[in-house]
């Protein structure tokens, strides 16, 4: 009996130590464990649903379900697709529509599409070109490359990879305001031509994929880490846990002081909070609900677009984001009072399927159907769709379907 307690402890023992050593090579060496796409080529894009399809099966499990994922229910991430349905384009016909022009500005950077680079964290979980790939890609799409300062290239290895091309840098502001002043430096010297400053997320919304997943990124965020130390093997949550928590417009007048460039107040979802970020300041409204990451059960971003466009009233340009998929979410949102739209998941599938070759890939999609949809509903150009009425279908008591205005 008693020699049989002792093979037991001694086989427990072993477990644990496998175990310890499992676990430890785990957090030490994350990236050996995770193979990132290195695919280069064009892709055929049918739609962007097929696409995330495609693209689930390049990435590895936990970086898809970051990358995919919304918070909570994720019905509001689910909505900000859904609620373009909402209204419908109130076609034109007999105007003389013939080859739609779509090139547009914004800020003064010329553009040829209204469709830009969201920022979002950690290209290198979808492909290992990373931020530089999807920079090569917008820099070859004639569009901005918006970068988060998550990002798993460095600022500057984006900025060559752009070569010249428009870039706009997003900050989450850091508990550390010395660090704020020199990452904004930084991003000034290398060319960086405004600052996207982030306040819809005081903290990470509740991602019930990365928790069950217990998500770390298994790769390095090279520009906060010139902060906070290795970032390889940290989740979000802790990610997060650097950056201020407790915005107001004192912010935004600090990182007014900070730059010369124009500041882009990126997630607003009210239109007191669009004039208070006017206020203090800002050159730029970003109308975005961050992709459904953040708060669950808010509105879906198209549906608060135009209270803060009538708001806003034409004295800041605006770029709106969440849930943009096709030529007809990018009309709708610019007849609802954007000025440019912006993608996030789209880019980095499109990365992950193609490297930079994939990323024009995306954009060629969105031109192709852009163009289509401003032939059939009579917009010659980007300033024409802002002039067309979308309506609201409702539903009265008898079910009949009848229309009503929905103007700025
Ligand atoms: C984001 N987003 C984001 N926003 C931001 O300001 N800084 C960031 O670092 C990130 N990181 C990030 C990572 C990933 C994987 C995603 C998908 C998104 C939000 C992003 O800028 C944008 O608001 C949404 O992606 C827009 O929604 P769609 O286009 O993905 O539906
Ligand atoms: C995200 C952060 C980094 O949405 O903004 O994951």
């Amino acid at each position: 009996m008693k020699k049989i307690m002792f093979v037991l402890c001694i086989v427990l023992i072993l477990l644990l130590v496998i175990w310890l050593v499992m676990k430890f090579n785990k957090s030490a060496a994350p990236d050996n464990q995770y193979n990132a796409s290195e695919l280069d080529t064009q892709i055929t894009i049918y739609d962007i649903d097929d696409l995330e399809k495609r693209a689930a099966a390049v990435i590895p499990q936990g970086g898809f379900d970051y990358i995919y994922g919304g918070a909570d229910t994720e019905q509001t991430m689910r909505d900000n697709v859904a609620c373009f349905e909402n209204v419908d384009i109130y076609p034109r016909v007999l105007t003389g529509v013939n080859m739609p022009d779509i090139t547009t500005s914004i800020l003064g950077i010329d553009i040829s599409l209204p469709v830009i680079v969201a920022p979002a964290a950690a290209h290198g979980l979808a492909h290992v070109s990373a931020e530089a790939g999807s920079a090569r890609g917008a820099a070859a799409s004639g569009t901005i490359m918006s970068v988060s300062n998550y990002a798993s290239s460095t600022l500057a290895e984006i900025a060559a990879a752009g070569n010249g091309a428009p870039q706009w840098f997003q900050l989450y502001l850091s508990k550390d305001d010395e660090f704020n002043r020199q990452i904004i430096k930084q991003a000034e010297e290398l060319g960086y031509r405004a600052i996207i400053l982030t306040v819809d997320a005081p903290v990470g919304g509740n991602r019930i994929r990365d928790v069950k997943n217990d998500f770390k990124f298994p790769l390095a965020l090279p520009n906060v880490a010139q902060k906070s130390g290795p970032t390889k093997g940290h989740g979000i949550g802790k990610i997060f846990a650097a950056a201020q928590n407790k915005l107001t417009a004192y912010d935004v007048m600090r990182v007014k002081r900070m730059t010369n460039l124009p500041v882009i107040v990126k997630g607003i979802q009210h239109p007191d909070d669009a004039e208070i970020a006017i206020a203090a300041g800002a050159d730029a409204i970003w109308v975005s609900n961050h992709g459904g990451r953040q708060l669950d059960g808010s509105f879906c971003a198209f549906d608060v677009l135009s209270d803060v466009a009538r708001r806003v009233n034409k004295r800041v340009p605006i770029i709106f984001d969440s849930g943009i998929r096709r030529g007809t979410h990018i009309f709708k949102a610019i007849a609802s009072g954007a000025d440019v739209v912006a993608i996030g998941r789209p880019v980095i599938y499109g990365l992950a399927l193609g490297g930079w070759r994939g990323v024009v890939s995306v954009f060629d999609y969105l031109k192709t159907d852009l163009r289509r949809v401003m032939t059939l509903a009579g917009a010659q150009t980007i300033e024409d769709i802002k002039h067309i009425k979308l309506r609201v279908p409702q539903c009265d008591c008898d079910k009949d379907l009848h229309l009503t205005e929905k103007s700025l």
